[in-house]
């Protein structure tokens, strides 16, 4: 690719190139109400009118939503130094500080140095028996009971083995504090990130006391174990933390530091699996052939892990995955002129770009909407059509450790609950938090 610069001085080149189509709005908030009642439904009907790249208002924000893998591409992998995370993230850090989802340039690269051995393919295997023990004890739990909640389930069980996998720490006794402000200051960052009308934090509103509240209690939670993690180092990602040292100043991680990748790693490293499997669960136990199918394979397999070399079953979670991309939508903010294609991107520009949507673009998908796993029996069409972990320098950390874990949850369920089976068929909405999750209890009957 040619730099922007290069490109406008060439008379020929420059013709070429577009300013990117803004959608009219008729209101001073622009196309706040459609966009924040339902994003998906919202660019899903102006892509049809506008195609793979089009501008809209949201309040006083100007958002580009890019939908062309070639865009993509340039965004995440081929240009990737041109685009830093955007405003919503920064937004995010309120609650995960300067850890690897929110950081960016040096210290984000020098922080994702540092953690990557410990998510390296070699090394989730290594995390597969906490993964089966937390997976069995969870379908024992279940003994006694006639039906389950989904999501509730699955959000408990994937908090469990982050944390023990990670911090070696088991969260029994301090999982109520969790379970109970997490989702609640999660929340309320979304509805910041959301809506540009957000009222300051300074400003002593309930629900400003109370997310101040729950990120105090979860504050306190994870230094507290820090320190004990100081007196008490083991092989655990965090003790590594602990005792790693700067290559260049010699100098360990602050408190500060530790903290903020721990709270990221809590966060990033549970709510979005537990998402991709309530998914996959919703969705197998909507279509029974694809069910019995599943079971007559996971018969045969002794361990829940030696699934991963199960090509049915792995494509049964890449399907599941691009039609229900737990991370629905990314966002970027350009540091200087660029191209996507034939379309002029500006310093400050803010773009956004959805899994969710162009894993299911026509353009891209044969029979985009049919759940087909023989459609991963080959590549996709383009590697920016799928995916579902991001891509280029900053792909997710926790892919291998994701799809082990997805691996060993499935297989184990549907193991010793061959009959389970959905309390209701009704169609499940979207809630549009940072993951896309259900906008009702999926509550399951397991016998
Ligand atoms: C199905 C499960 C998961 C999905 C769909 C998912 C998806 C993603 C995506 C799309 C990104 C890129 C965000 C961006 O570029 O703006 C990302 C980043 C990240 N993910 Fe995941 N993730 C999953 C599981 C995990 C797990 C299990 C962990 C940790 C154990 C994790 C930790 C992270 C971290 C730390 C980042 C930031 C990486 C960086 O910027 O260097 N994720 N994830």
């Amino acid at each position: 690719m040619f730099s922007h610069k290069s490109m406008a001085t060439t008379p020929y080149i420059a013709a070429m190139i577009k300013a990117i189509p803004e959608i009219p709005h008729n209101s001073i908030f622009g196309h706040l109400k459609a966009y924040v009642q339902d994003p998906l439904a919202f660019l899903q009907k102006q892509q049809k009118i506008h195609g793979d790249i089009f501008s809209f208002r949201v309040a006083r924000r100007r958002l580009i939503f890019i939908n062309h893998p070639d865009s993509i591409r340039r965004v995440l992998q081929e240009n990737h130094r041109n685009y830093k995370k955007s405003e919503a993230y920064r937004k995010l850090a309120l609650l995960l500080g300067d850890g690897l989802f929110t950081s960016d340039g040096s210290y984000w690269l020098s922080q994702r140095r540092t953690i990557q051995p410990a998510f390296h393919r070699n090394q989730i295997m290594s995390y597969a028996e906490t993964m089966n023990d937390f997976a069995l004890k969870m379908v024992a739990d279940w003994q006694d009971r006639k039906s389950i909640c989904l999501t509730e389930e699955m959000t408990r069980v994937t908090l469990r083995i982050i944390s023990k996998s990670i911090l070696n720490i088991e969260l029994d006794s301090k999982m109520n504090a969790v379970q109970q402000h997490l989702p609640f200051a999660l929340r309320f960052m979304i509805n910041r990130i959301t809506s540009p009308l957000a009222t300051p934090l300074w400003i002593p509103t309930r629900d400003n006391i109370k997310f101040k509240r729950s990120l105090k209690t979860l504050d306190s939670l994870i230094h507290s174990i820090i320190q004990h993690k100081k007196q008490n180092l083991g092989i655990d990602l965090l003790s590594q933390l602990i005792t790693l040292r700067d290559e260049k100043t010699g100098e360990a991680m602050s408190d500060l530091q530790l903290r903020d990748e721990l709270m990221t790693l809590f966060l990033a490293g549970h709510e979005t699996t537990a998402m991709g499997i309530t998914w996959v669960l919703n969705h197998i136990l909507r279509n029974e052939p694809l069910k019995t199918a599943l079971i007559r394979e996971i018969r045969d397999i002794k361990h829940p892990w030696e699934a991963t070399g199960n090509y049915f079953i792995q494509n049964v979670i890449s399907e599941a995955l691009r039609l229900y991309a737990p991370v629905w939508i990314l966002s970027r903010e350009a540091i200087d002129h660029d191209l996507l294609g034939e379309y002029r991107i500006a310093p400050g520009d803010r773009i956004i770009f959805s899994p969710y949507m162009v894993h299911r673009h026509a353009g891209f998908w044969a029979d985009p909407l049919v759940f087909d796993p023989a459609r991963f029996d080959s590549a996709p069409a383009h590697k920016f059509a799928y995916f579902p972990f991001g891509g280029g320098p900053r792909v997710c950390i926790g892919e291998h450790f994701a799809l082990m874990e997805m691996t060993i949850l499935l297989t184990t369920i549907l193991k010793h609950y061959p009959y389970m089976a959905l309390q209701s068929l009704e169609p499940v909405a979207y809630d549009y938090s940072i993951t896309l999750r259900p906008d009702r209890d999926i509550v399951v009957s397991l016998t």
